[in-house]
């Protein structure tokens, strides 16, 4: 191997060490949190939303062609969500909208991700990976309620 050759090697390798670090070190340093697959809960067949403590839920919903289970969810403001989403088909994407929420939905594997909404609202959400012919017509939203005395048609 020419002398040039190997230093350019070199220094390709220790770019790679170095930007694997300022992945790993920014993400943590900022609190990002970077998606991935959950090991922890197994996969389900059916689509749920229940309460895990106070002002927190855990959402188990399914994406397939071409729509979320479920696909309107109801809460009150100040929740913290833990959507746990998995695809029946083919590989999909959640998107929430004005949210640090940005999925890929892939078969086999349970996607997770943490969300916490503040404020009322509707917060929709799509698919942002082409899945085929009715991709345009997938989405949903979360509708976050006021808390409190002023809301009378709070269920
Ligand atoms: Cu699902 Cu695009």
């Amino acid at each position: 191997m020419d002398k040039a050759e190997k230093w350019a090697f070199s220094l390709a390798g220790l770019m790679l060490v170095i930007f694997m670090l300022a992945i790993i070190i920014g993400s943590n340093a900022t609190g990002v949190h970077i998606p991935g697959a959950e090991k922890k809960v197994q996969p389900f067949s059916k689509d749920t939303l229940f309460q895990v403590g106070p002002e927190e839920y855990e959402l188990h919903m399914i994406a397939r062609m071409w729509v979320y289970q479920p696909s309107t969810i109801t809460l009150p403001a100040g929740s913290t969500v833990h959507i746990y989403i998995i695809s029946k088909d083919v590989e999909h994407g959640f998107l929430v909208k004005d949210k640090d929420v940005n999925m890929m939905v892939m078969p086999g594997e349970v996607n997770t991700e943490t969300v916490k909404f503040e404020k009322p609202g509707t917060y929709p959400f799509l698919c942002h990976e082409y899945c085929g012919a009715g991709h345009q017509f997938m989405s949903g939203k979360f509708v976050i309620k006021q808390t409190g005395g002023m809301d009378n048609e709070n269920q």
